[in-house]
C-alpha cells in the first residue's frame, strides 16, 4: 500500500495546527466588527491603545469609508488577515470586508475559516447582511459563534434576541453568559458555565481590559449592584433557561447547529475577553480537508497543501505587483519553497511570502495549516487554485455566487481600448466581477458583467481608472437573476435544443463556456423553472463549481 504524504499527522507539526484558530468576525455594517476586532487585537498585544486609537481617527476623518480605505492601501492590505499569540494560541482573523453591498470577495474569504465570531448589534437583532453570511458558514458547517454586542446601550430581550437566532437563522443558540439589565440599567453578565458574575463598571471608552469583579448571583453585592426589578428579571430569566435543560453540546456547535451565545459591549471593552477565552477554547483548530478526488487531507501531514482565496493586484502603487492569499492546508509552508499548481501543472516556488499586518509587510519563513501568507509577485495564479507538493490534491472549494445586477461597461477613450481590456481582464482574474457573452448577439461586443452586488461595478471602474487609466461608463442591465443549465444538445440554434424562455429571459455563457440563463425577476424565474425544471443544475445562491462540464 502507497502511503500518502497527505494521510497522517506528524507530531512536530500537530503541535502547530493544534494551537491554531482561524476565523472570521461577520456582521452588518455598525453592529461592531472593527471595535471587536481592535479589542481582540489589544488581547494578543498586537495593538497599542495609542494605535487604535489613532486607526479610528483617521477612518472616522473620512467620508466615504470604502473608497478612501481603499485609496490608502495599507488599510485594506492590513485587514486581509491579522494574526497574533494569545494563551499560547496562534489567533488568525480573517476580514470580511463590511460594506453595505454584498461582494463575493466577503464569501471567499469565509471558505479560508475555521470559525465564525458573528457580531450582532443588540438594539437591532439580525440584520440582512449577517443573514447572508450566515447562510455562507451554515453551508459550509462552520461553527459559529455570537456575540450580542452593544448591552450599554438599551437593547432588545435577550429571550427574543435569542429566538430570532432560531427563527431568522435557523440555528439553535445556547447563552454561555446572561447580561444583568441592558442600556442604563447594564450590570453586568453572568457566566452560566462558572456560575458567576462579572460586574460592568463603566471605564473610559476603549480603556485597556474592563475591571471586572467576579461574584455569583446570589452574592448581596450582585444583587446591591442593580435595582429590584432588573435582578428580579434576571432571575426569572436564568431560571427559564435552566428549566429549559439543554445541554451544552459542544459536538453540535462543531458541526455548525448550536451557536454558542455570548453578551456585552465591544466599545465597552466588557464580556471581550470571556468571549475570546471561551471561543479559543472551543473553536476548532484546522481540521482536515478533502480534495477534490475525495481524498482526506490530514492539517498536520508531512505533504504540502494550500489553495488561493484571495487575489488583490496594485495593493501597493508603488510596485504594480499581485498579491495571492493562500490559506495552507496542510504541511510547512517554507519561503522558497517549489511546489505544484495542481491546475496549470506548472511548478511554482514561492519566494516572496509575506504576511501583512496595518502598514508593514513581513516577511514569512514558515507558517502552517490555518495560516494565510501573502505570495507577492506575478504568479500565474487565479482564485481556487491549488498549490500543493503532489498532483493528486485539488481544492473546489471556493464557492462561485450567482450574480444579482448585470451592466454593460462602455469603455469611454478608443485610443485606451487596450489599457481597458488589459485592466479588466486582470481585474476579472481577481475575481471583481464576472463577464457573461448572449448567447445569440454574435460578434465583438461591450462586455456584458455580472456581480454580486452593485459596488462590486464600482470598484471596477474605479479600479480600472485609478490603475490603469480607463475611464468607463455603466449601463445597468436588466437582469437580476442567474441560473446555470445543463449544455446544449444537439444543435444549438434549433429552438427543440434550448430550453423555453419567456419574455425578457435570455441564454448566455459565462467565462468558462457554461451555459446560464439571465432572468429579469422572480416571476420570470418561476415561470422559467416551472418550464424547464430539468435544465437547472446549480444549487443557489452558488454557481456551479469548478468541474461542470462545459455547454
Ligand atoms: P463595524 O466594523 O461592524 O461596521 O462597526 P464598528 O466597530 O465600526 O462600530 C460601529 C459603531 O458602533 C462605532 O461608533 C462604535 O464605536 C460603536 N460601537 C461598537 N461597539 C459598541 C458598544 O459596545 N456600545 C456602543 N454604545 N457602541 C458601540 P461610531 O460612532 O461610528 O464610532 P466612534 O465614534 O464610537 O469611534
Amino acid at each position: 500500500m502507497s502511503l500518502s504524504p497527505y494521510a497522517s499527522p506528524v507530531p512536530a507539526l500537530h503541535r502547530e495546527v493544534k494551537r491554531r484558530r482561524s476565523f472570521a468576525i461577520i456582521s452588518h455594517p455598525d453592529a461592531g466588527k472593527t471595535t471587536l476586532t481592535e479589542k481582540f487585537l489589544l488581547y494578543g498585544g498586537a495593538l497599542t491603545l495609542a494605535g487604535s486609537v489613532t486607526a479610528r481617527k483617521n477612518q472616522r476623518a473620512t467620508t466615504s469609508d470604502w473608497m478612501e480605505l481603499e485609496k490608502q492601501r495599507g488599510i485594506s492590505v492590513s485587514s486581509t488577515v491579522l494574526q497574533f499569540e494569545y494563551n499560547d494560541c496562534v489567533v488568525n482573523i480573517l476580514d470580511t470586508p463590511g460594506h453595505k453591498d454584498f461582494s463575493e470577495d466577503t464569501y471567499r474569504v469565509l471558505t479560508a475559516v475555521d470559525a465564525a465570531v458573528m457580531v450582532v448589534d443588540a438594539g437591532k437583532g439580525i440584520e440582512s447582511q449577517t443573514r447572508k453570511l450566515f447562510e455562507v458558514c451554515r453551508r459550509r458547517g462552520v461553527p459559529i459563534f455570537t456575540f450580542m454586542n452593544k448591552l450599554d446601550r438599551p437593547a432588545r430581550p435577550s429571550l427574543d434576541l435569542l429566538d430570532e437566532l432560531e427563527s431568522v437563522l435557523g440555528i439553535h443558540a445556547f447563552p454561555l453568559n446572561w447580561p444583568l439589565g441592558d442600556g442604563p440599567r447594564f450590570r453586568g453578565v453572568y457566566d452560566r458555565e462558572h456560575k458567576q458574575v462579572h460586574l460592568f463598571e463603566r471605564t473610559v471608552h476603549g480603556a485597556y481590559r474592563a475591571p471586572v469583579s467576579v461574584k455569583g448571583i446570589e452574592d448581596p453585592a450582585v444583587k446591591d449592584a442593580m435595582e429590584e426589578a432588573t435582578y428580579r428579571q434576571v432571575c426569572d430569566e436564568l431560571e427559564l433557561l435552566e428549566g429549559a435543560g439543554a445541554d451544552f453540546d459542544i459536538a453540535a456547535v462543531l458541526a455548525g447547529k448550536l451557536t454558542p451565545v455570548f453578551f456585552g459591549s465591544a466599545a465597552n471593552n466588557f464580556g471581550v475577553q470571556l468571549l475570546l477565552d471561551r471561543f479559543l477554547a472551543l473553536a476548532p483548530p484546522p481540521l482536515p480537508r478533502t480534495s477534490g478526488g475525495g481524498q482526506r487531507i490530514d492539517p498536520a501531514a508531512a505533504g504540502f497543501s494550500a489553495f488561493v482565496f484571495k487575489i488583490q493586484a496594485n495593493m501597493n502603487p508603488k510596485h504594480r505587483d499581485r498579491v495571492a492569499f493562500i490559506r495552507i492546508v496542510s504541511g510547512k509552508f517554507e519561503r522558497d519553497m517549489n511546489v505544484l499548481n495542481t491546475r496549470s501543472g506548472e511548478r511554482v516556488r514561492l519566494a516572496n511570502s509575506q504576511r501583512l499586518f496595518a502598514r508593514d509587510r513581513e516577511t514569512v519563513d514558515d507558517a502552517f495549516a490555518g495560516d494565510v501568507v501573502g505570495l507577492v509577485g506575478n504568479y500565474d495564479l487565479l482564485i481556487g487554485d491549488t498549490l500543493a507538493d503532489s498532483p493528486e490534491v485539488a481544492f473546489d472549494e471556493i464557492p462561485r455566487f450567482a450574480p444579482e445586477c448585470f451592466a454593460y461597461l462602455h469603455n469611454k477613450s478608443t485610443a485606451k481600448y487596450k489599457r481597458f481590456r488589459d485592466g479588466l481582464q486582470q481585474l476579472l482574474k481577481e475575481g471583481v466581477a464576472s463577464e457573461f457573452q448572449l448567447l445569440d448577439s454574435g460578434g465583438a461586443q461591450v462586455p456584458l458583467l455580472g456581480a454580486v452586488g452593485p459596488l462590486q461595478f464600482e470598484v471596477l471602474q474605479y479600479r480600472l481608472e485609478g490603475e490603469y487609466a480607463a475611464e468607463t461608463r455603466l449601463e445597468n442591465a436588466t437582469w437580476s437573476i442567474a441560473r446555470w443549465l445543463r449544455p446544449l444538445e444537439g444543435d444549438p440554434l434549433a429552438p427543440e435544443a434550448r430550453p423555453g424562455l419567456s419574455l425578457g429571459t435570455v441564454l448566455a455563457r459565462d467565462s468558462n463556456g457554461w451555459l446560464v440563463a439571465l432572468l429579469p425577476s422572480e416571476w420570470a424565474l418561476k415561470t422559467f423553472t416551472d418550464k424547464n425544471d430539468d435544465w437547472l443544475v446549480s444549487e443557489q445562491p452558488f454557481a456551479p463549481p469548478p468541474g461542470m462540464s462545459k455547454g
